[in-house]
């Protein structure tokens, strides 16, 4: 499998470092506008073969979409990062612009790549490359639920005082602040509900620590993050090389699936070498299916500001 991966900043570079760690591709060709960029992160990252055990050949390219030619997957990191304090709707008016052509520029040289979006405002990016491209549906996934999941996982583990490895849980709606749907009445500890482990007031806290996971990180670094978006890509990616029919929460484009249309919005997605092979229905409580249909009204306002 050949990977293209658009943007060589931090979270494009992680991205080609757990794919390669992952060691399941053949190549990741990482391609990024600034003079020489790509190339110096590719030597750098290839560098690190013979340490980490991996035979993927990476390989780097500035603004030659030629060099992409024949990519399976190609994943979007391109624009600018949210700053502290800012929204990743704020980031539209740029990165739409961005999205629109890389979209259009892998496909000329790939015309069959899966093209995973992971620029924001996500789901309204994702949306876009629907509308910028005649692809299959199945082939346009958004990140966010995969990375907004682990970061779920991540909180519940550490109020349960267990490793990640124990916790399953997933977060669906729109990757952004207030628009995440942490399912907690469904999260488990090996298979127990975690309300039989933790109060009502900790599940709550939990929900609104994971919502805001990214802008906490921001916060901290200055910057949005880029360890645990490159390994949630690269799950992606590997469910797709697999073809393993994963589980995984992707902003999808909805034709009636929760009652949604023409939106791409957080669901569980079946993964494998299609893309999205299948949209998963789960059942929802009141609650949820509340919080859905805001976080739907959430992404559908920041879709209109593409007009
Ligand atoms: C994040 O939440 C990059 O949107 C991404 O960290």
């Amino acid at each position: 499998m050949k990977v293209t991966v658009v943007g060589a900043g931090a979270v494009g570079a992680s991205c080609a470092e757990y794919i390669a760690i992952k060691n399941f591709a053949a190549e990741v060709c990482l391609i990024d506008i600034k003079e020489g960029f790509a190339e110096g992160k590719a030597m750098d990252l290839m560098q690190c073969a013979s340490l980490n055990g991996f035979d993927t050949k990476i390989t780097g390219a500035t603004n030659d979409y030629s060099k992409t030619a024949g990519s399976d997957v190609a994943v979007i990191t391109s624009g600018i990062p949210r700053k502290p304090g800012m929204t990743r709707e704020e980031l539209i008016g740029i990165n739409a612009g961005i999205v629109k052509t890389v979209a259009t520029s892998i496909l000329a040289h790939s015309p069959n790549a899966i093209i995973i979006v992971v620029s924001n405002p996500m789901d309204t990016m994702t949306y876009l490359v629907h509308q910028a491209t005649n692809i299959p549906k199945s082939r346009i996934i958004g990140m966010g639920g995969a990375l907004d999941s682990a970061r779920f996982k991540y909180r519940l583990a550490e109020a349960l005082g267990c490793p990640a490895s124990d916790v399953e849980g997933m977060v669906i709606g729109g990757h952004s602040d207030t628009g995440m749907v942490p399912l907690i009445e469904k999260a488990t500890r090996n298979s127990v509900n975690v309300a039989e482990f933790l109060a009502a007031d900790k599940m709550d806290e939990i929900v609104e620590a994971t919502k805001v996971g990214g802008a906490t990180l921001t916060g901290l670094l200055g910057t949005s993050a880029w360890y645990a978006p490159g390994a949630a890509v690269s799950e992606i990616v590997k469910a797709i090389a697999l073809d393993s029919q994963k589980m995984i929460p992707c902003s999808a484009m909805l034709d009636g699936e929760y009652a949604l249309s023409d939106i791409c919005i957080g669901v569980p997605c079946i993964i494998g070498k299609n893309g999205i092979e299948r949209i998963v229905e789960v059942s929802l409580s009141d609650a949820e299916k509340a919080k859905m249909i805001e976080s739907a009204e959430g992404v559908r306002g920041t879709n209109a500001l593409l007009n």
